[in-house]
């Protein structure tokens, strides 16, 4: 008992010294973020240029993995970019689920998404407002790749090892960068934004995408986001994850295709949501100051 129990507070230390591990890698969230830009109203587009750091050049998708980048300046986020969940039941539980590893509530990624749209819908806030955008938009990515809900006892796939062709990677990170990687290389002509555009493309032209769309932007009125329903879908999809893999599986072409679509359908649905929350924001933002 007492091993396991240091054996787990190594693990959480290892992890906490890691940021990498624990999001959408940069390319997964740079694309989450181009998608959403296209999807924004003129007027909140310009809302958001507005606010970005002169460093972005005027581009929402340069900031969106700045809330990694800078977690060692905020201790405090680095529990908020996950909510791994305590239970066997493929499920995200607000109730059970969204707190930080030493157990304060409200400190996980929906919390997080929650308050950041909050903080940003109220001008009055005292919060740095272009820091609310940046890790808005850098947690609607982050509650998006499955294993990000993942379950607690592993650290999200963290500590599954496997092999992803011939290098050794982890499932967590199978997921967060190496399916999107792979995809770049062997379908998109090593182009990223072949592949957004590919993404883009498909939210548009396919039928079930695009009547999906509709319910991707759906959106509750107020500091009430749907964080938590994007969080019980990855979930979900981080139990189907799990199937057929355990400590040092080697995951090739069978794993990669059934991979693929779940990734790049979770990218689509982060941009989509990520744009309707903007334009919520910034909508109502005019409304209060005109009324
Ligand atoms: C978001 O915050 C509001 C109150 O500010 C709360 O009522 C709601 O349950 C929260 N939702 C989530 C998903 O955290
Ligand atoms: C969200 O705000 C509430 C109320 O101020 C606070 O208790 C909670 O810790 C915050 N959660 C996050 C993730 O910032
Ligand atoms: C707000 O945050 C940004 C990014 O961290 C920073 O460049 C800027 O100086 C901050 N603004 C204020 C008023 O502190
Ligand atoms: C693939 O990329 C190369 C250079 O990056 C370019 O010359 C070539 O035209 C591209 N092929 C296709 C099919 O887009
Ligand atoms: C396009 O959508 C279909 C499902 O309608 C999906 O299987 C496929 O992976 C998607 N392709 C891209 C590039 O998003």
């Amino acid at each position: 008992m007492g091993v396991l129990l240091l054996l787990h507070a190594v693990l959480v230390a290892m992890a906490a010294r890691a940021p990498a591990a624990h999001a959408w890698g940069k390319e997964g969230h740079y694309m989450v973020c181009k998608i959403a830009e296209s999807f924004l109203t003129s007027e909140t587009s310009e809302a958001v240029k507005e606010l970005l750091p002169e460093w972005a050049g005027g581009d929402l998708a340069e900031t969106c993995s700045w809330a990694d980048a800078e977690r060692r300046r905020f201790p405090w986020s680095s529990d908020l970019h996950f909510a791994d969940s305590h239970g066997d039941d493929c499920k995200f539980n607000y109730a059970r689920d969204c707190h930080s590893t030493d157990g304060v509530k409200n400190m996980c990624v929906v919390g997080a998404i929650n308050n950041s749209t909050a903080a940003l819908e109220d001008s009055s806030c005292p919060y740095n407002r272009t820091e609310s955008l940046m890790f808005l938009a850098h947690f609607v990515g982050d509650v998006h790749p499955p294993l990000h809900c993942g379950h607690a006892e592993d650290l999200g796939g963290n500590t599954i090892k496997v092999h992803w062709y011939g290098a050794q990677s982890n499932l967590h990170k199978v997921w967060d960068t190496d399916v999107i990687e792979t995809a770049i290389t062997d379908f998109y002509n090593n182009s990223q934004s072949t592949m957004i555009e590919a993404i883009k493309l498909n939210i548009t032209i396919t039928e079930e995408w695009s009547n999906e769309k509709k319910h991707w932007q759906r959106y509750h009125r107020w500091a009430r986001t749907c964080a938590d329903e994007y969080a019980t879908e990855s979930a979900q999809l981080a139990c189907q994850a799990f199937e057929g893999v355990e400590q040092d599986s080697v995951l090739e072409d069978d794993y990669f295709y059934a991979a693929l679509p779940v990734v790049q359908k979770r990218i689509a649905q982060g941009g989509v949501r990520l744009a309707a929350i903007l334009n919520n924001v910034f909508c109502r933002n005019r409304e209060l100051h005109s009324s």
